[in-house]
């Protein structure tokens, strides 16, 4: 009798392939739960990213809000200083001549103790050296708060928050230039900055987000520059109806690959805690909603280059 004969056999086999079934299933399952799982940790993760960012831009608009508010409250002191300090140098002018006539007078005063006593005077003052430094110290003075202005210009400018006057004409070099003294700070130790304006139009746009969105590409071009010293090219230029900024690095470049992914909100190459990938997605918003393009063009190890055209007037569905 061999075992095949045996009809008993049979019913463990069916058994045991109904366990295995079971089993496989219970696996499927599983496999699906862990799946799911992942999916959800991974979901939960992106929501509290996101959440960090909210947090993170709120605390951006109201630094913002207080520098507008700060360099309202300095704008107006710095400038009666300033104004001040030209009477100043006017009226010092005026009597360091004064006094060098009164040192060429003093061998024609006849009272010889008049005369010993204003030059001993003049000795202990150091005359000469007070006529040569004063004129140093006032235009370093000078300079020092021309550039106390300018920087109050350029917050005012950068975190304009008028709600009512968003919309403007208003000439992009002026932003990029206010811009680029704001990240001056970023940039300054790893690229130099070359600006190759061309001549355009001023356009209707929302002049504080342009240039957050040349803030985000400039700040990106020098995180993209390390080892030896770069370049940051801005460059710009019109058609008769869009005008164009190119900004272009000679940093890393970005792999084909990722390049369909840097405008995704949250895509970061940047090491956790550095990079919030939120820069070039709402770079891409605020370039939409003015009705404009920005467009990308890179290659590893040949820097990159973003382009950004603008319609120099207003689209109707924009103005809603
Ligand atoms: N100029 C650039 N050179 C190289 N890579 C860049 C450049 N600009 C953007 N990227 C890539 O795009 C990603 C997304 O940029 P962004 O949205 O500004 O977020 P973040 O700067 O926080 O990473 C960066 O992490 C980087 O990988
Ligand atoms: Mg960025």
């Amino acid at each position: 009798m061999t075992t095949t004969d045996i009809p008993m056999n049979s019913q463990p086999a069916q058994t045991m392939q109904r366990l295995e079934e079971d089993i496989r299933k219970c696996e499927a399952a599983e496999a699906e739960l862990t799946r799911r799982n992942l999916e959800l940790t991974e979901l939960n993760a992106r929501l509290s990213m996101a959440q960090q960012q909210l947090m993170q831009q709120e605390k951006l608009a109201s630094i913002g809000q207080l520098a507008a508010g700060v360099a309202h409250e300095i704008n107006n002191p710095i400038g009666y200083v300033f104004s001040n300090f030209e009477t100043l140098g006017t009226y010092i002018g005026r009597m360091l001549a004064m006094f060098k006539l009164y040192q060429d007078a003093e061998d024609s005063i006849a009272d010889p103790a008049v005369r010993a006593a204003l030059r001993v005077e003049r000795e202990t003052a150091d005359l000469e050296f007070l006529i040569e430094d004063i004129p140093v110290l006032m235009s370093e003075s000078r300079e020092g708060i021309t550039r106390v202005r300018k920087i109050v210009q350029d917050l005012k400018d950068f975190s304009r928050v008028d709600a009512n006057q968003e919309w403007q004409w208003a000439n992009l070099h002026a932003g990029i230039d206010s811009t680029l003294n704001i990240v001056s700070n970023e940039v300054k130790y790893k690229a130099d900055v070359v600006k190759e304006y061309g001549q355009i139009p001023d356009i209707e746009c929302q002049p504080s987000h342009i240039n957050q969105v040349i803030m985000n590409i400039v700040i990106n071009g020098a995180h993209a520059i390390s080892g030896e010293r770069g370049k940051i090219t801005i460059r710009t230029g019109c058609d008769p109806t869009h005008v164009w900024i190119e900004i272009a690095d000679t940093g890393s470049g970005i792999p084909l690959e990722i390049q369909s992914r840097i405008f995704d909100p949250f895509f970061t190459t940047k090491p956790i805690g550095s990079g919030t990938g939120l820069g070039l997605s709402l770079s891409y918003g605020i370039i939409q909603k003015h009705g404009g393009q920005i467009e990308v063009r890179s290659a590893p190890g040949c820097g990159t280059t973003f382009r950004i055209t603008l319609p120099i007037r207003r689209a109707a569905e924009q103005e809603a």
